[in-house]
């Protein structure tokens, strides 16, 4: 079967491209450590302020573990500054209490949505020591924009 030359090269682009798609997301997955969100536990949305899992948002930190539990909802995080030690595995639990809403630690791979009725959970590290950013990054009505937070790595700068 003949194929025009440029056929040809659009279909090798085509393929070309194809393939590149599916290297990002094999070396996101391997190199870079991505992933998304597969923790599935569920709650009830209007009852997350009583709910022992979330009634007391905060750190909590023992030998083995930091955990970090905190709410989304119109239009803030509480709580609003979280502390956490760095080089140590942190895990976050978070869900929202009204509406859809984001959890992007600025400039770190720590981001998730937090979904009603769903608890978002994800464990990270922190290697700088300082001061990040939390903002929302779903759109989630009218003071969307001032829905932000902060980040406390504590510890030595290496
Ligand atoms: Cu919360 Cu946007």
């Amino acid at each position: 079967m003949k194929v025009e030359l440029y056929e040809r090269l659009w279909m090798w682009a085509a393929a070309a491209l194809i393939a590149v798609f599916i290297a990002t997301t094999v070396i996101g997955t391997v190199v870079a450590g991505l992933e998304p969100p597969s923790h599935v536990e569920t709650i009830d949305p209007a009852a997350v302020w009583s709910d022992a899992r979330f009634a007391h948002p905060g750190v909590t930190m023992d030998t083995a573990r930091v955990t970090v539990v905190a709410v989304g909802m119109t239009f803030a995080f509480v709580p609003n500054v979280i502390h956490v030690p760095a080089h140590r595995p942190v895990t976050f639990r978070l869900t929202s209490a009204d509406v859809t809403h984001g959890f992007e630690i600025a400039g770190t791979n720590g981001n998730t949505m937090l979904i009603p009725g769903y608890v978002s959970q994800f464990t990270t590290r922190f290697d700088t020591p300082g001061e990040y950013l939390i903002v929302c990054n779903e759109y989630c009505g009218l003071g969307h924009h001032t829905m932000s937070g902060r980040l406390i790595v504590d510890g030595a700068t290496p």
